[in-house]
């Protein structure tokens, strides 16, 4: 499958900066080690996201549950916000790896609609999102691809 980087050229959409191999190596493993601390008694269903800043810092975020079930947080939305509360905007890519809890995962967990909704918000269509399945499986697209016509801050200035 081509990368992302190639499919964004295709579409048109402007790529400021790419990932490495290393880098793209480090987030997955991150993304998987963060799942251990996900907190999901209601599905049993463990995410971990590896999120990376533009000044080449990480932030995990795995998902925490809530007997009130709408109050869960998404993985992703756990690292976006740890992130955002500590100063950082901009980012570079982000890992998502998901599973039956205690599980290694059994396909590539893809980011929910609102999870969508919150990278469209900091970031621009060409963020490479990274989703696991292994350290050697997974799949890379850009977030134009997984929320093509994005209501953005854009559309209401
Ligand atoms: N979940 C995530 O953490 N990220 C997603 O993008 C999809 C869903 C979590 C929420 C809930 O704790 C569990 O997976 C089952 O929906």
């Amino acid at each position: 499958m081509k990368n992302a980087v190639d499919r964004v050229e295709k579409v048109g959409v402007g790529l400021d900066k790419t990932i490495s191999q290393e880098q793209k190596d480090m987030l997955v493993q991150a993304a998987l080690k963060a799942r251990e601390h996900a907190y999901a008694p209601y599905s049993g269903y463990a995410v971990g996201a590896a999120l990376l800043t533009e000044d080449g810092l990480v932030y995990t975020g795995c998902n925490i549950e809530n007997a009130s079930y709408g109050a869960t947080n998404c993985a992703e939305r756990t690292a976006f916000f740890k992130a955002v509360s500590e100063g950082h905007r901009k980012f570079d890519a982000i890992a998502i790896a998901g599973g039956m809890v205690g599980r290694e995962p059994e396909d590539y967990a893809y980011p929910c609609g609102v999870c969508r909704q919150i990278m469209m918000e900091f970031c621009t269509g060409a963020f490479p999102v990274l989703v696991v399945k292994s350290q050697e499986d997974y799949k890379e697209y850009c977030l134009e691809e997984l929320l093509p016509f994005g209501f953005g801050g854009a559309s209401i200035r």
